[in-house]
Formats: structure tokens, C-alpha cells, sequence
């Protein structure tokens, strides 16, 4: 009998793990995580700098990999997937994480209405792009590794969705809230179809989280302020917050769970505590 060990619940060692928006931010909190406990990681990333700077950071490890691929071009996006095919046979776990900001919200930090962000006013070429991106690229790319899922047996999908896909936002774009909606609600859709393949689908919902985001945007003080005073918790998440999460949802404690969201934002959803 093999014993329910912290090992033998979370053990990912060897599975082939790709990671889309890798190079930076969460994504990168995964690669080093999913590393960490003896998996293989592709990082996709849509910059080749950046990309060599995360694996340097990483520590150049040799079963690590990075593919350059704009996630929102077809073509691209199948030359990564197929390159990790190529390089390591299959796909386990699949981290879809590219996303990009939606701009300011309606409110500045001091609570003040922003101008520029007024409903009638936001772009519109904004908000085709936050969709390619956060709903477009996220669907392609879960239809690209569940036709090798499929191929090899099941996996698990780890979608990187957000509080705003549940809550309405002050201090965050109204096209990003909306993306972020609608990719929730496929994580849900496609767990329900892919069952039968065993491939999990599940989310990982994160608060604000200080990463390079919209200009890393949160790495100012200003832009900080808001959610500093609304998080129950009253800071911004950190990597280690949100490496448990991921390990578990890869990990074959998490292999009864589809269809879940697992929100980690120190409360916020919840509303204010003080
Ligand atoms: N940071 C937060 O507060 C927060 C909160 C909730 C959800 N999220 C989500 O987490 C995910 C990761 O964001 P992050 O905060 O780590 O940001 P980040 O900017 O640090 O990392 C995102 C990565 O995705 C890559 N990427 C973006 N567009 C791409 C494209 N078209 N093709 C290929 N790669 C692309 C970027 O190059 C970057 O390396 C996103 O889906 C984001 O919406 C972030």
C-alpha cells in the first residue's frame, strides 16, 4: 500500500509541464515550483530575452526549456506546442497563464473618478486585444494540449483566471474583468466535457499579485495603495503564495477535482475586514 506521504500526494516528479506566459510573474512561480519537485517545464513566452532571463534564474536547469511563440498566432502558438511534443513526448500538466492588464480602473487610487477611463471612453482596440490574448490565446492553447492529452491518456489543465473573473473592480480595467470571466467560465465547460478523457480542467484565481503586469504597475507604491487597504490581509501576493496551489492541482492529490477555482488573494474577494 502506498502511503498518503506529503511524496506520494504531491509527487510530479517527471511530468512534462508546460507553462504559457512562463518567463515572468506567476507563470514563472510555476516553472520554479513544478522544477523544484522534479518535473519537466517548456516555458512559452512571446520574448526571447526574457525567456533566457527565466531560465538563467531558474538556475539553467536541464530539464527545463523555453519556446518563443506569440500565444495569440496560430501558427506560433502550434510550433511551441509541437516542439514540446518534440522535445519531451508528451504534455501532463499545462499551465495556460499568458495574460496581459486591461488598463486602469474607473477609479484613480485616491479614490477619485479617472477621466480617461470612463466607460463610454475605453478603447476599443483595447479590448479586442485583452480578448486575444486572455480568451482567444487561452482557448487555442487549451485545444492544442488537449489534442495531446487525448493522445497520450488525460493531463491536467491549470488555467490562470483572476478574483475579477467573479467580482466586479474599482482599480482594475472593465476589459480585463470581462476576459477573465469568460475564460472562468470554459474552465468549467471544458472540465464537464473533458472527463471523460481524463484530463482535469481547473483555475487557479489569484488577487493582485506583484508581477510585471501592465508595466508592472503594481510595483508602485500609488498604484499598491488601493488593494494594500481593501486585502483583508492588507498586502499583494507573493510567489509562495500561489506555488502550493499549483503543485497540488498538477499533483495526484488534486486528481478528483475538475471544474474548480481556487482563489488565493489574502480575502479580497471576500470584501473588507477593517
Ligand atoms: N499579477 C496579478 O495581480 C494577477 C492577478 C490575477 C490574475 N493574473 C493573471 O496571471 C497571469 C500571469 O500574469 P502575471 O501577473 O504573472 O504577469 P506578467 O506580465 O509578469 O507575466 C505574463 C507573461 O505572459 C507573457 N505573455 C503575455 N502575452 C503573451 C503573448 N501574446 N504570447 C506569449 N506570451 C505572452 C508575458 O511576456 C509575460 O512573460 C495572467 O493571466 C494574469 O491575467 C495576474
Amino acid at each position: 500500500m502506498t502511503l498518503p506521504t506529503a511524496h506520494t500526494l504531491f509527487d510530479v516528479s517527471d511530468a512534462v509541464c508546460l507553462i504559457t506566459g512562463g518567463a515572468s510573474g506567476i507563470g514563472l512561480a510555476y516553472a520554479e515550483v513544478m522544477l523544484a519537485n522534479g518535473a519537466k517545464v517548456h516555458i512559452i513566452d512571446r520574448d526571447q530575452a526574457a525567456i533566457d532571463a527565466a531560465l538563467a534564474a531558474l538556475g539553467t536547469p536541464t530539464s527545463a526549456w523555453g519556446h518563443c511563440a506569440d500565444v495569440t498566432v496560430a501558427d506560433q502558438l502550434a510550433a511551441a506546442i509541437a516542439g514540446v511534443v518534440q522535445d519531451s513526448g508528451r504534455i501532463d500538466v499545462a499551465f495556460v497563464n499568458a495574460g496581459i492588464g486591461g488598463g486602469p480602473g474607473f477609479l484613480k487610487g485616491d479614490g477619485e473618478r479617472n477621466g480617461e477611463r470612463s466607460f463610454e471612453d475605453l478603447p476599443f482596440d483595447q479590448w479586442t486585444r485583452v480578448m486575444d490574448v486572455n480568451v482567444n490565446a487561452a482557448f487555442r492553447t487549451m485545444q492544442g494540449v488537449v489534442r495531446v492529452m487525448k493522445q497520450h491518456g488525460g493531463g491536467r489543465i491549470i488555467v490562470t483566471t483572476s478574483v475579477s473573473a467573479t467580482k466586479t473592480e474599482q482599480h482594475v480595467g472593465t476589459p480585463y474583468v470581462v476576459s477573465k470571466a469568460a475564460i472562468a467560465h470554459l474552465v468549467r465547460q471544458a472540465a464537464l466535457e473533458l472527463v471523460r478523457f481524463n484530463i482535469t480542467v481547473n483555475a487557479i484565481a489569484p488577487g493582485p499579485f506583484i508581477t510585471n503586469i501592465s508595466g508592472g504597475r503594481l510595483r508602485q507604491a500609488d498604484a499598491r495603495a488601493p488593494f494594500e487597504r481593501l486585502i483583508p490581509m492588507h498586502r499583494l501576493g507573493t510567489d509562495m503564495d500561489i506555488q502550493g496551489a499549483a503543485l497540488f492541482l498538477a499533483s495526484p492529490a488534486a486528481r478528483y477535482i475538475t471544474g474548480a477555482h481556487i482563489t488565493i488573494d489574502g480575502g479580497f474577494s471576500l470584501g473588507t475586514a477593517d
